[in-house]
């Protein structure tokens, strides 16, 4: 468990799947902003063997243990992430986002760390450069969410401009 000050990172195992799927399913919590996905058992657990290997899914832990989001990170560095409604606009995001890149800094030989979000998703943009991401540009026409294809930016966060950890102040096995 990678633990931070308001906010732990819980590896999500095959058995935390229900949740997962429950939360990818459902518009509220995933968002306007992104795929309205519906993956079946089947799906998700052949996803999640893939995933396994390339990069990892954590929940967003409140230190009372209670599950509010989920942060993933796949094999090229990407990041994605998303909160149930009632937790939002506490600054959990922003310190999960700082979590992740001082635990994948020093663990993985990377330069970069990158995120896309859509182009009117100001609450991800602001996460992002919170957590000191900065802005790339905008990748035309890049993802297909109910029937449009949407503009999204590239944000990204450079091994140079991250200094040490100092969000991340434990790395735990439970
Ligand atoms: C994007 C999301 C994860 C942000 O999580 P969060 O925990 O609410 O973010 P934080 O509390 O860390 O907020 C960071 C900043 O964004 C601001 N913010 C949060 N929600 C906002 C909104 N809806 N509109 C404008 N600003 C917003 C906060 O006020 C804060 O800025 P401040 O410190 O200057 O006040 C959350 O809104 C969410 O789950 N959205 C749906 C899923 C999604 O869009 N995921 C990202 C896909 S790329």
């Amino acid at each position: 468990m990678l633990e931070g000050k308001n906010v732990n990172l819980r590896v999500v195992e095959k058995e935390d799947l229900p949740l997962l799927a429950e939360w990818l399913n459902d518009p509220e919590i995933f968002g306007v902003f992104n795929p309205l996905i519906q993956p079946s058992k089947m799906e998700l657990e052949e996803w999640y063997d893939k995933l396994s290997a390339e990069g990892k899914w954590f929940f967003m832990e409140k230190k009372d243990g209670s599950k509010i989001g989920a942060i993933h990170h796949l094999k090229d560095m990407e990041i994605g992430y998303g909160l149930i409604p009632s937790e939002r606009r506490k600054g959990y995001c922003t310190e999960a986002v700082k979590i992740v890149v001082d635990y994948l800094f020093p663990s993985k030989d990377t330069v970069r760390i990158q995120a896309r979000t859509d182009v009117r998703n100001e609450a991800s943009q602001k996460v992002l450069e919170k957590a000191g991401f900065k802005k790339e540009g905008v990748i035309r026409k890049s993802l297909f969410i109910r029937g449009e294809w949407r503009d999204r930016l590239l944000y990204s966060i450079l091994r140079e401009e991250w200094k040490e950890p100092n969000i991340l102040t434990k790395t735990t096995s439970q």
